[in-house]
Parts: C-alpha cells; sequence; structure tokens
C-alpha cells in the first residue's frame, strides 16, 4: 500500500447530495488507484434532514471529533424546505463546520467548460478561466449590533462590519499567493472605498501593503459595482478576485454563472494554515462542495448533474497535494464534456444531464468521467 493516504469525512446530505455523491466518490478512487495512493472514506448519516427528522437535531453530540479525524470533509448538499426551515438545516450543519473550524477562505474556480452554452463564451477567443477568494469568517457577516425601541416610532436596528488585521491580511495574503502560483499572477480587489468610508479604505490600505511583498504580482483594485458589471462584460480578463465576505459572497456567486449551469460549480472552505501532524494546535479540516443545494424539484430522479461534485473532489485532491491526480480529474471532466458536446451539437443522443440540454442521468454522466481519469495523458 502507499505512504500517501487520506481519510475523508463522506456526507452526502439530503435531495440530490445523495445522487452526486456515489458517482464523484467513484471517480475519486479512479484516481487514487491510477496515481497511487489510498482513500479511506468514513460515511456519516448526519448533517442531514434525515437525521433530523429521527434526532431532532442535525449533528451528534461526537461530530467534531468525527470530523477532525479525518484529513478533509467532502460535502454533498444538505437542505429539505418542505419539511425543515433552511436556517436550522444550514447553520446547524455547514454554517458550523465553517466557523467551528475558521475555515477562513471560501474559494469558487471560474471556469467556462465545454458543452456549457453561455452567451459570455468566446470574447475575443480567450477562455473565461478566474477564482474568486473571498473572506468566509467576519466583515459584514459579524452579528454585532441589534435592535432598540422595537414596534415604536424610534425603532433602530445596527449592525456593525468587523474588519481585523489578522483576518484582512490572511485572506488578502493568500490570494497573492494564488495570484503568484498562475500564470497570469493578476489580482483584483473588490473594494467600496469611495462610499463606505471607514472599513473599505482599511481592506484597501492592506492590500497596498501586502502588495510590496508580491513586486511580481500585478493588482487592481475596482469598487463592487463596477466590478460586478467587469464580470459579465470582460470575464476572460480577470485571474484572481478577493473580496470581504459580502462582497466576495455575490461575486462568488456572479462569477459561476458567467461560466454556465449552476450544477457544474464547486468550492472549497480553507483553513490552509491548520496543521494535522502540529501538537500544539487544533487540527481544523477543510471542506469541499458543490455550489448548487439538495435541489428538491429533480430530486429522486437521477437527473443531477454531478459535475459540480466531482470538480469539488477535484478540488480536495489538489488540497491535500495530490497534483497529479488533481490536474487528471480537471482534464478528464474537460474531455468528457467536449465530447458529449460534440455529440450533441451533431443531433446525436449524449450523456450530458438535462441542465446541460442534454439527455443523460448523474451516474452516466459521472461514469463516463470515472472512466476518463483512468485513461487520461
Ligand atoms: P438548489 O441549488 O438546490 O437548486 C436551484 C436550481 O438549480 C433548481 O432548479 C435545481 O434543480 C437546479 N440544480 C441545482 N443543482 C443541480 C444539479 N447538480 N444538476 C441539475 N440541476 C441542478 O437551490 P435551492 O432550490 O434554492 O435550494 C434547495 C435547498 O438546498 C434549500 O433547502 C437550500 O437551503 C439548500 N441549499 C443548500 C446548499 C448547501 O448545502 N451548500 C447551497 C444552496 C442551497
Ligand atoms: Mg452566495
Amino acid at each position: 500500500t502507499s505512504s500517501r493516504s487520506y481519510t475523508i469525512a463522506v456526507l452526502p446530505g439530503d435531495g440530490i447530495g445523495l445522487e452526486v455523491m456515489p458517482p464523484a466518490l467513484r471517480c475519486l478512487e479512479a484516481a487514487a488507484k491510477r496515481f497511487g495512493f489510498n482513500l479511506e472514506f468514513r460515511h456519516f448519516p448526519w448533517a442531514s434532514c434525515t437525521y433530523y427528522h429521527e434526532h431532532a437535531t442535525m449533528l451528534p453530540k461526537d461530530w467534531k471529533k468525527d470530523l477532525q479525524a479525518c484529513d478533509a470533509i467532502f460535502f454533498g448538499a444538505v437542505g429539505d424546505p418542505a419539511t425543515v426551515p433552511d436556517h436550522i438545516s444550514l447553520w446547524g450543519s455547514l454554517l458550523l463546520f465553517r466557523r467551528e473550524f475558521d475555515q477562513y477562505i471560501n474559494l469558487r474556480p471560474c471556469r467556462l467548460m465545454p458543452g456549457v452554452t453561455s452567451p459570455l463564451a468566446n470574447r475575443e477567443g480567450k477562455p473565461i478561466d478566474f477564482i474568486t477568494v473571498r473572506e468566509n469568517t467576519e466583515g459584514e457577516y459579524s452579528s454585532i449590533g441589534g435592535r432598540i425601541f422595537e414596534g415604536t416610532d424610534r425603532e433602530t436596528v445596527i449592525q456593525n462590519t468587523v474588519f481585523t488585521r489578522i483576518g484582512v491580511d490572511r485572506v488578502v495574503r493568500y490570494a497573492f499567493e494564488l495570484a503568484r502560483s498562475r500564470p497570469a499572477k493578476r489580482l483584483t480587489s473588490a473594494t467600496k472605498s469611495n462610499g463606505i468610508s471607514i472599513t473599505m479604505p482599511y481592506w484597501d490600505e492592506r492590500v497596498e501593503a501586502i502588495a510590496k511583498e508580491y513586486p511580481d504580482v500585478k493588482v487592481e483594485k475596482y469598487h463592487i459595482d463596477i466590478l460586478c458589471a467587469h464580470f459579465v462584460q470582460r470575464p476572460h480578463t480577470f485571474d484572481v478576485v478577493v473580496g470581504s465576505n459580502l462582497f466576495g459572497d455575490i461575486l462568488s456567486d456572479l462569477g459561476p454563472a458567467c461560466t454556465g449551469t449552476i450544477g457544474i460549480a464547486p468550492s472549497a472552505n480553507l483553513n490552509p494554515t491548520a496543521k494535522r501532524d502540529d501538537p500544539n494546535q487544533e487540527w481544523l479540516p477543510s471542506l469541499f462542495e458543490p455550489v448548487h443545494g439538495s435541489a428538491p424539484d429533480i430530486a429522486g430522479k437521477g437527473i443531477a448533474n454531478p459535475v459540480g461534485m466531482i470538480w469539488a473532489g477535484q478540488m480536495m485532491l489538489e488540497h491535500l497535494g495530490e497534483k497529479e491526480a488533481a490536474s487528471a480529474m480537471l482534464l478528464a471532466i474537460e474531455n468528457v464534456l467536449k465530447e458529449a458536446k460534440n455529440a450533441h451539437d451533431r443531433g446525436e443522443s449524449n450523456i450530458l444531464t438535462p441542465d446541460m440540454h442534454g439527455n443523460g442521468t448523474t451516474e452516466e454522466l459521472g461514469g463516463e468521467i470515472e472512466m476518463e481519469i483512468g485513461r487520461v495523458s
């Protein structure tokens, strides 16, 4: 057996999470087999509404210990809005993991894949291939503030934004490192220092200070409003885009939307500094998931697009240091989508799922990617 071995917590959740997880695990197995490492999957039924119905809680008492015994968390989608309110299912699982494991980076690659029809494709013949880096723990989403004089004429509501130097610097520095590692070496910072006159100038100030450590990276900043326009008008010009919690949230939905269906977009919630084998710090695992939710409208039909989940697995391998396997997985996804798209364009039956205008199933599309992982070069 290989010396490279990883334990993965598998949490499929609800709805189509249960359908896209099995093909994604088979793709990961195929990559492990081909590139000579081991994956041990630990399957957990909790962090799902099914579990909630039986136990009146989303998580068992020892959830944290169970997850901390793993190298990474592979998460499907949670939610059954017809029977459990979303704030209970999401805050009782995913959002709790992000906070408890201090997953301060949220990454979303925005890459136009073959087979995806997008009105933004092929501008100036250039591909769309950028990545958004969102601050995931503080900023505008800090629960500081409150209401007074409720129900009276003086009713007053205040919520504060919290930028800490630690919080801003670590996400900005991560984005610079990422930009440095990519061929284009460009970083775009989202700001709004013309309107938000205290916190946003501070953000800009930290970006400028940290930029001095990265003279090889080209830096630009845009106010969030015009940046959204640029995402739509010239998506092919971006490389790494960094934003606060709120701005990053907006950009990280807009970015994948610029590259087609929600069914293929992946996301990583990272604590990049946590060390598994350091006895002096607590192990805080990172989490990998598709962007989409549990899709109750198509759940049970076997037609969910598995690419978002498989691509999230690809990001997980990259994070675990299995770069070769990660590159092969990405190439396999591209090859299979390209091939199926060609069949679709010739008017032939193809394995693209219905959200990509094909007539394939979750198992067919996932199975083809699994086979391609075994043979791509
Ligand atoms: P959703 O992402 O589940 O679905 C939105 C639309 O996209 C639906 O029409 C769905 O059929 C389609 N879609 C999504 N994923 C697809 C895929 N892989 N293949 C083909 N079509 C796909 O978002 P929605 O409907 O707003 O939320 C449903 C439930 O999921 C709610 O309970 C919500 O809270 C939860 N949710 C959970 C997330 C998570 O676990 N990270 C993220 C987003 C929503
Ligand atoms: Mg969002």
